[in-house]
């Protein structure tokens, strides 16, 4: 078994948001000296729509070579960290479909003990980080997956403000992450590749 903690960050993002969190995850984790996988999960919106929208049609473009998620990336990783858009105050559709295709391995038990973790973004100060983040966590419940969220660990928690995982208000794709928001998500990802690290020393000694 490798020593190092493998990380595999999973996303979706339409406008690029999230995507810009979870690149900042990535580092951090790499940092830790994590192995890292980013991933992207499979669009599922029609042409149409992306084309109607410039930033989304554009953020398609910009992340082609990032690889979609297999069921394989979380049977590999220690830690999973998940990342989607605020959509009603619920994570976005492509992430829970994504999602739905993990019973084969919850029926095996394959997640059970994996560190997991969630972060979002929305586009007004209110608009659902909070309730998206929680959503996404349910599902670790039912993996037996450990929830690391970030709480107050760290001094930047204080403004960032969101102790159950990284998020910021991007007025609708118009504001990128600020330095509190991507120094929270790094504070997250530094967190739950410590508790990983922890668990897999401790589970390796059973
Ligand atoms: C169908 C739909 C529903 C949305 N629902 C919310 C919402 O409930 N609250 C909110 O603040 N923003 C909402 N938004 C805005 C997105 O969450 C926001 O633009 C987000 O930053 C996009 O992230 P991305 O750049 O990673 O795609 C919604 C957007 C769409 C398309």
């Amino acid at each position: 078994m490798t020593d190092r903690v493998r990380v595999a960050v999973v996303y979706y993002s339409a406008t690029g948001g999230t995507h810009k969190l979870a690149r900042a995850a990535v580092a951090a984790a790499e940092g830790e000296g994590a192995e890292v996988r980013l991933r992207k999960v499979r669009e599922l919106a029609p042409e149409e729509a992306i084309g109607s929208n410039a930033g989304w049609a554009s953020h398609v473009e910009e992340t082609r070579d990032v690889q979609e998620a297999t069921l394989d990336d979380l049977v590999w990783a220690d830690v999973l960290l998940f990342g989607a858009p605020t959509r009603y105050g619920l994570p976005a559709a492509q992430l829970k479909q994504f999602f739905d295709q993990t019973g084969p391995l919850w029926a095996e038990g394959k997640l059970v003990n994996k560190v997991a973790s969630s972060f979002s973004t929305a586009a007004t100060a209110h608009g659902g980080q909070e309730s998206t983040v929680l959503a996404i966590n349910n599902t670790f419940y039912h993996w037996g997956a450990v929830i690391v969220g970030p709480g107050y660990v760290d001094p930047v928690q204080f403004q960032a403000g969101n102790p159950y995982g990284a998020s910021f208000t991007s007025n609708n794709g118009q504001t990128p992450p600020d330095d509190t928001a991507l120094a929270s998500m790094a504070v997250q990802s530094r967190r739950a590749v410590q508790i990983g690290a922890a668990l897999k020393r401790g589970l390796a000694s059973d």
